[in-house]
């Protein structure tokens, strides 16, 4: 048994209304750093307000350690939750803002002392006991939220976008303090975001969710490299993967993926899993780095098509090249070695080491 464990749970707001949380299944294990990733909408708030106890169940069970959590009150499931703006109080010092829910439990002075002390020494703001809100920039009023979060040691840390507030530097600097407050505390966290930089960065295994569902459950390199839906391919990576209209054609007996503008020899080890797709339509999805360019004509092993490059991004370390292919007017590639490619250049586009993906077009499940 896991620690946290989430089964068949739903949500409906009103009896008639549609399900915002749609039989969602969901295990965690005891240390862990979970993001919830997904567009706005898709149910994040109202599933960690669930695990909370700010929010009820429609149907379903949430366990921790074996027990069920759903009757109990909020202050009873030790969980600590940080929401999306920050709420501190601010007529209160940062030590009383700290200190709040210790106060509630009516804990003694000395060891309230102790544990803000504590608690403000892991989130670096030690220093700024004495100040109020006001006289403290963004980035320090967040430390507040999160040292008043984990004062009260909590089993379970939920944070619903803390970070969305900070400016764009800022964000990336709390990313990494969250992490090394979670690591310290031993504490298990729940994250949510729809920034997927973010989840990818932070997380241990991300769960992607769309429309009240979970698309997929991975760790960061399993939701790229392995997307198991269309959405999850499209939705995470930047720029997202490239998508072109394809029909599975048997020639002989090799497979080819044909669409507008391109054929391409489909990998041996896929001919087994589009067996049943010969003569349909099926989403091809290739990543901007899986696209290969060679600037003379070449066919050849995962040869694609030919292309004229139209925009050029420069990133720096890398640039994206953009051109049409087919249908897809707006394909993307990710080049280090052509970093100063003209517009207009002629070129011949590859699929790089087979990494290629097919989407059913009903089920918009991977096809592999
Ligand atoms: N109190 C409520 N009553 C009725 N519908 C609600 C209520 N709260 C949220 N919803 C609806 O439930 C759906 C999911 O909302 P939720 O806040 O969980 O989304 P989210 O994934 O957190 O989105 P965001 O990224 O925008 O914060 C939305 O369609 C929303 O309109
Ligand atoms: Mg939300």
């Amino acid at each position: 048994m896991s620690y946290l464990e989430i089964k068949n749970l739903q949500k409906k707001y009103t009896a008639n209304g549609p399900l915002i949380v749609n039989n969602m299944n969901l295990s965690i294990e005891k240390g862990e750093f979970i993001v919830f990733l997904g567009p706005s909408g898709c149910g994040k708030t109202t599933t960690i307000r669930m695990i909370s106890g700010l929010e009820e169940i429609t149907g379903g069970d949430i366990t921790i350690d074996g027990e069920s959590i759903v009757n109990k009150l909020p202050r009873e499931r030790g969980v600590s939750m940080i929401f999306q703006s920050y709420a501190v109080w601010p007529h209160m010092t940062v030590f009383d803002n700290i200190a709040y829910p210790l106060k509630l439990q009516k804990l003694p002075k000395d060891e309230i002392k102790q544990r803000v002390e504590k608690a403000a020494q892991a989130t670096e703001i030690q220093g700024l006991l004495k100040r109020y809100p006001a006289q403290m920039s963004g980035g320090q009023r967040q430390r507040v939220a999160v040292s008043r979060a984990i004062v009260v040691e909590p089993k379970l840390f939920l944070m619903d976008e803390p970070l969305s507030n900070l400016d764009a530097k800022l964000r990336v600097t709390m990313r990494t303090e969250l992490k090394r407050i979670h690591t310290q505390q031993g504490s298990t966290s729940i994250f949510v975001t729809h920034d997927q930089s973010e989840a990818m960065s932070m997380a241990d295994r991300i769960v992607v969710m769309y429309k009240g569902k979970i698309e997929q459950i991975g760790t960061p390199m399993e939701v790229y490299q392995d997307s198991a839906t269309r959405f999850v391919a499209e939705f995470i990576g930047t720029p997202p993967t490239n998508f072109f209209d394809a029909s599975i054609v048997k020639e002989g007996k090799e497979l080819y993926a044909k669409g507008e503008g391109f054929c391409y020899k489909v990998p041996a080890s896929l001919h087994q899993s589009l067996a049943d797709y010969v003569g349909k339509e099926v989403d091809m999805g290739i990543r901007p780095e899986y696209i290969d360019i060679a600037p003379q004509k070449k066919e050849g092993e995962g040869y694609l098509c030919d292309a004229e490059i139209d925009f050029i991004e420069p990133q720096g370390s890398h640039s994206i090249l953009i051109t049409g292919i087919g249908t897809n007017q707006n394909v993307k590639i990710h080049t280090v070695e052509y970093m100063d490619m003209k517009p207009g250049t002629k070129v011949s586009c590859y699929v790089k080491n087979e990494m290629v993906m097919f989407f059913d077009r009903e089920t918009t499940k991977r096809i592999k």
